[in-house]
């Protein structure tokens, strides 16, 4: 089978394994355990930040984030496609006790004017802006590298207006692969950022948090609290720096893989690319093939490949470190013999 459906199928490579058997390991609930340290250190040096924090997931890491950014009954501004407002199960309602406040947005992108409209003035009907989230790069926009720019332009005006930003930079490597503009650059757009080593970078678990030391040591407190905090937990921070520091560069494999990938199914007529491919995601339309998403998505499998339904007629494809360049292109051969 060649599995595209997410980069997070990925599974751990030899190096990561034996990482895992050699880690030196202590309890990281009493910050003992020297794997966790160096991985948070060098996570933070490559992040620009004072200090970051192991977590084990992109949704625990953005929900600590939240928790600790903002008090009950406030509001959070975010695009109204962001994985924080789509796929976490409103977790930031039901943990935090937050009012989302979504904007639309332009590929990943939101408007810094529309930002700006969106914070609140203090009255005292009015909920306060406690936090905008961004994404970088964007899932629901099929993988995009969401511009530098555009994060300067809306930090500013959340400066003017003293509220934080949050990244969800779930795949900020790729980003950064993608367009050249260093992780710290992004990084430095933000107050905080959450970034993924279990999605392109094909660690087995984990995330990071990064952001100013006392953010951190109260970020610290809310995973305790969520029950994140774990004892031995270097065998999967040492698979985790591995990650970190042999597994970015390689990320313009996958690049390039998913543009050979889209051109293959774009020959194929009433296939059409719903997105331009910037990072790792290809998003087709199958309607004027006379599918839908669901029909397509059979028939793909039936073939041997798996792809995901990201809408009515929309297929999401992911490249990835277990798909190699030959399964990229035996996957085209049969998406044009079948569907062609
Ligand atoms: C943009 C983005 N943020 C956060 C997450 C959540 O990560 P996790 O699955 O590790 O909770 C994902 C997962 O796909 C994601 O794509």
């Amino acid at each position: 089978m060649i599995d595209l459906r997410s980069d997070t199928v990925t599974k751990p490579t030899h190096a990561m394994r034996q990482a895992a058997f050699d880690a030196q390991v202590g309890d990281d609930v009493y910050e003992e355990d020297p794997s966790v340290k160096e991985l948070e250190d060098k996570a933070a040096e490559m992040l620009g930040k004072e200090s970051a924090l192991f977590v084990t997931s992109g949704t625990q890491g953005n929900q600590i984030a939240i928790l600790t950014h903002c008090t009950p009954g406030s509001e959070v501004i975010m695009g109204e496609n962001a994985h924080l407002f789509v796929y976490e199960g409103a977790a930031m309602s039901a943990f935090a006790g937050i009012q989302s406040r979504t904007l639309p947005a332009k590929r990943g992108a939101l408007d810094p004017e529309d930002v700006r409209a969106a914070i609140r003035p203090e009255d005292i009907h009015f909920p306060e802006t406690s936090l905008i989230c961004l994404e970088n790069t964007h899932n629901k926009a099929g993988g995009v590298v969401v511009p530098l720019g555009n994060m300067q332009d809306i930090y500013d005006v959340a400066r003017e207006h003293g509220v934080p930003v949050h990244l969800d930079g779930a795949r900020l490597f790729n980003a950064s692969v993608a367009s050249g503009v260093s992780l710290k650059r992004y990084a430095d757009q933000t107050d905080t950022v959450q970034v993924c080593l279990s999605k392109g970078l094909g660690a087995p678990m984990g995330s990071i948090i990064a952001g100013p030391t006392a953010f951190i040591q109260r970020a610290r407190k809310w995973r305790k609290r969520l029950g994140g905090g774990l004892r031995q937990v270097g065998m999967v921070a040492a698979p985790g720096l591995v990650a970190l520091t042999e597994m970015v560069d390689r990320l313009k494999e996958d690049h390039e893989h998913a543009d050979r990938l889209a051109a293959g199914i774009e020959a194929v007529d009433g296939l059409v690319l719903e997105e331009k491919v910037e990072t790792n995601m290809v998003l087709i339309n199958v309607k004027e093939a006379g599918h839908d998403a669901d029909s397509f998505l059979t028939e793909l499998e039936e073939e041997g490949i798996k792809a995901v339904k990201y809408g009515p007629y929309t297929v999401r494809f992911v490249t990835h470190y277990d798909v190699s360049g030959e399964e990229i292109d035996i996957a085209v051969e049969r998406i044009q013999k079948r569907f062609g």
